[in-house]
């Protein structure tokens, strides 16, 4: 078995929680996309290449980082790759009324391993690779072969964003930093007024093993190791973070 199938991502019921609940739990979840197409409008649509912009959307989920995208912009080329065959059909769905559409239904680590063997499975070059949620997963070590696979996948001059959870630097933040992720669920849940509460969910992701979050820092001189400029974090908030760089 696979490391992605002994994740709970393989689990329909999982993934089919996520999609359902995201935006209660997910803090600032809206700010955070409001930060993407921000970036998308400032650095690519203002690009004025003379073709439809690349993307790539790895973790996909059920497509909401796209989805967001083609509502700057219609003419978006994109590929969405994830390891849930569930996230993906609902990925599929959810984008079916647009063209340019490409889903692929790999892991981060298969994507590696094509590269490596090469026998690559994603052979096109991209504008901009956007994650979301989905890199904290890997391994430091996996972490950087990963943006070096980025990296190699983005036209010169092409940006990386992703939108994901970092590790504190210091443990007396970090509890305090989930603190924080509580109280502003609960925040959430008055607003939304939910019937259901997440406010234990700081608590079980900091006790999942399939999480691995590493300290911005490190990730930051990770994606300058393997070659990106302007590596920097667009916006933090607690444990979430938005940082990327550009090739
Ligand atoms: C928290 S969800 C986020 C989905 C989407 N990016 C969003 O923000 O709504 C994480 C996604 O990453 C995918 N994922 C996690 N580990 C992966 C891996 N190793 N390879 C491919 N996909 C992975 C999961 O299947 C899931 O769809």
């Amino acid at each position: 078995m696979s490391k992605f199938e002994k994740s709970e991502w393989a689990e329909k019921k999982h993934a089919k929680e996520f999609m359902e609940n995201a935006d209660v739990y997910i803090l600032e979840r809206k700010r955070l996309f409001k930060i993407l197409k921000s970036f998308y409008r400032h650095f690519l649509l203002k690009s004025e290449l003379e073709r439809s912009i690349k993307v790539l959307d790895l973790g996909c989920g059920n497509g909401a980082l796209t989805m967001e995208l083609v509502k700057e912009d219609d003419e978006i080329q994109a590929t969405l790759v994830d390891g849930s065959s569930e996230m993906l059909k609902n990925a599929r769905e959810n984008l079916k009324t647009h063209s340019n559409m490409d889903f692929i239904h790999k892991t981060f680590q298969e994507l590696l391993k094509s590269e490596s063997e090469g026998d690559d499975l994603l052979v096109d070059k991209f504008d901009l690779v956007v994650s979301s949620l989905a890199i904290h997963h890997l391994h430091l070590e996996e972490k950087k072969s990963f943006f070096r696979y980025v990296y190699n996948h983005l036209n010169p001059g092409g940006f990386f964003l992703n939108i994901d959870v970092v590790k504190a630097p210091v443990n007396e933040l970090e509890s305090w930093y989930r603190v924080l992720w509580s109280e502003w669920i609960r925040e959430n849940q008055d607003t939304l007024e939910t019937k259901t509460s997440f406010e234990y969910l700081p608590l079980q992701y900091k006790n999942n093993p399939d999480n691995h979050p590493d300290k911005l820092q490190d990730q930051l001189d990770a994606l300058k190791s393997v070659g990106f400029q302007q590596a920097d974090c667009y916006y933090k908030y607690g444990i979430f973070s938005v940082y990327g760089g550009k090739k």
